[in-house]
């Protein structure tokens, strides 16, 4: 009669342990997937991102009001697919929990909007970084064909060596300049002007 033998090495306590630690892996692994899942919602974002800058343009924006209904949420965009990778992002992210927490009041409306140009840099250097990733989940470069005869063309060849959002920015939110052409001294008056500040203001806010 054949018997199944274990090796030497493997005592029952070993055995246990490995039964154990494969356990807690894998309950690990779908608190993750769970924590993934709530952690990409719109809900969750905007209980920081409430603000007319980020939340109100995107609600007026295609990618929320499409006329197929196929929505991109805030996750959509802004978290890597795959439970590892978007773990990843959420951990990056802590760091706005950090900011949020002990960072400049960005409960204040004017105070968030002299910051929100770093925070758009940041983001389209995210997405170059990862050459649009999340864009294409949905998007698929070779097939945006468009309503005019040259989109096809434009996106297989003038796209390449780029990414989407080298072209396509101020998708969803309110709008900021291109980096290479921001000033911000001009950007500090704007503010100023809308949220009725004294002339110096702004300055004074960002140096806090
Ligand atoms: C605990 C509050 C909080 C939550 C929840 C939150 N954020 Fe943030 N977020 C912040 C703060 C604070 C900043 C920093 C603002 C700045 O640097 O100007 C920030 C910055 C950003 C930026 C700018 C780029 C960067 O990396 O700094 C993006 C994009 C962003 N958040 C997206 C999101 C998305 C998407 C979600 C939901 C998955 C989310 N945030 C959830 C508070 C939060
Ligand atoms: C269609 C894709 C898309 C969706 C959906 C989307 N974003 Fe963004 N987001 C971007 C892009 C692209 C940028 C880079 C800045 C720019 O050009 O608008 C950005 C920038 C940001 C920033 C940096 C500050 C700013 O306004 O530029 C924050 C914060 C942010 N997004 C949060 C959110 C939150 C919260 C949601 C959901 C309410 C959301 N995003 C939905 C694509 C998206
Ligand atoms: C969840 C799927 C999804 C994701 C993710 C997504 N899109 Fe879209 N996008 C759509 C749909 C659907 C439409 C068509 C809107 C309509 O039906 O009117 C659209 C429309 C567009 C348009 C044309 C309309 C406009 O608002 O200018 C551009 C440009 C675009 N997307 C670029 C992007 C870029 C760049 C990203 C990444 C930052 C992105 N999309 C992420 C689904 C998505
Ligand atoms: C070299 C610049 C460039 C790059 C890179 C680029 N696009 Fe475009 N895209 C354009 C231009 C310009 C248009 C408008 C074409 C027109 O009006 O004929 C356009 C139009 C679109 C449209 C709307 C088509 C329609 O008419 O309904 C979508 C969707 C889109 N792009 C998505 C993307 C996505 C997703 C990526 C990345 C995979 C991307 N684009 C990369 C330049 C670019």
């Amino acid at each position: 009669m054949i018997r199944f033998r274990l090796p030497e090495f493997i005592t029952r306590h070993v055995l246990f342990a490995l039964i154990v630690g494969s356990m807690a892996g894998i309950g690990f692994v779908l608190f993750l997937v769970e924590f993934d899942h709530i952690s990409s919602t719109e809900a969750f974002c905007t209980s920081c991102h409430s603000m007319e800058l980020v939340a109100e343009p995107y609600r007026q924006s295609s990618h929320y009001l499409p006329e197929s209904g196929v929505r991109a949420s805030c996750g959509d965009c802004h978290v890597s697919e795959g439970v590892f990778a978007a773990s990843w992002d959420h951990l990056l992210g802590a760091k706005d929990l950090f900011a949020q927490l002990f960072g400049p009041d960005y409960d204040d409306p004017a105070i968030n909007a002299l910051h929100l140009p770093e925070g758009a840099f940041e983001a389209r250097r995210w997405f170059r970084k990862t050459d649009s990733r999340t864009c294409r989940r949905c998007h698929i470069q070779d097939a945006i064909a468009g309503s005019r005869p040259a989109t096809l063309s434009i996106h297989l060849e003038e796209a390449k060596g780029k990414t989407c959002v080298d072209c396509h920015y101020n998708l969803v939110h309110r709008p900021v300049p291109d980096e290479k052409t921001f000033k911000r001294d001009r950007w500090n008056r704007m503010i100023e002007k809308e949220f009725g500040l004294e002339s110096g203001a702004a300055d004074a806010l960002l140096a806090d």
